[in-house]
């Protein structure tokens, strides 16, 4: 991965440098894929973009239905990843994806916590994939988007995911983003490897 990404790294540096930056988002960002009726495709290779964290919200403390389950496996799209790093904002073409999977379960399993007991302790532990969303910042494909942020699902019902998938409305999705996310609509307050890159700078 190193080796395939360096030389656009090294561009965008160069070109950040000396050609300023939007300049560089525009031609080096990996953006998503639309079909002839707009919507987006699913991505490819998304479980090996750059793994920022895991929130957890288990199904058994939260009435029995989490609305997002279970565990949040969050990527950034790597040329995205890099633009943050390199100038603290979301680059146009932004893609993160939100894969979720389930806890797993076993005779150990704590009806009222949800929680295993495995060699390591007793706690949460990930099981089957079973839903993919996906957030992309492209504020000329989404102007009505406020920030230019849209909100995808590819099923929550585990793999095979939808093929494809349409922009929910704004109050779905990015209202909430707006009001509680810290770094322009994406939740940074819960990744660990991107408050450390924040941190840093
Ligand atoms: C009530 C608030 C709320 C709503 C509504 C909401 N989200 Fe989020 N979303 C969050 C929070 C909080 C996080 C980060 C923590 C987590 O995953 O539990 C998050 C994280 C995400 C992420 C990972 C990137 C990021 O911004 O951190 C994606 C992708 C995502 N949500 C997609 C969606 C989609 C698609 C919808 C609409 C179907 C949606 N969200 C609706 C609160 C919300």
């Amino acid at each position: 991965m190193t080796a395939k990404y360096l030389p656009t790294f090294a561009m965008i540096t160069t070109l950040s440098l000396t050609a300023g930056w939007s300049l560089a988002q525009d031609s080096d960002i990996h953006g998503a894929q639309f079909n002839a009726a707009g919507k987006v495709l699913q991505p490819v290779g998304y479980r090996k973009w750059i793994f920022v964290g895991a929130p957890l919200t288990p199904n058994a403390l939260n009435g029995g239905e989490a609305p997002f389950p279970e565990f949040h496996n969050v990527y950034v799209e790597p040329t995205a990843f890099a633009a943050f790093e390199a100038t603290g904002t979301w680059p146009e073409g932004t893609q993160i994806a939100k894969e979720l999977t389930m806890v797993q379960t076993d005779v150990s399993t704590d009806e009222e916590t949800g929680a295993n007991a495995q060699v390591s302790g007793v706690g949460y532990f990930q099981g089957e994939f079973v839903g993919l969303e996906l957030l992309i910042k492209d504020n000329q494909r989404f102007p009505q988007e406020p920030g230019g942020w849209a909100f995808f699902s590819f099923g929550h019902g585990g793999e095979p995911y939808a093929e494809t998938a349409s922009a929910f409305p704004t109050d779905s999705c990015n209202a909430c983003h707006a009001d509680n996310a810290e770094t322009d609509f994406v939740f940074t307050q819960f990744y660990p490897v991107l408050r450390a890159m924040m941190e840093k700078d």
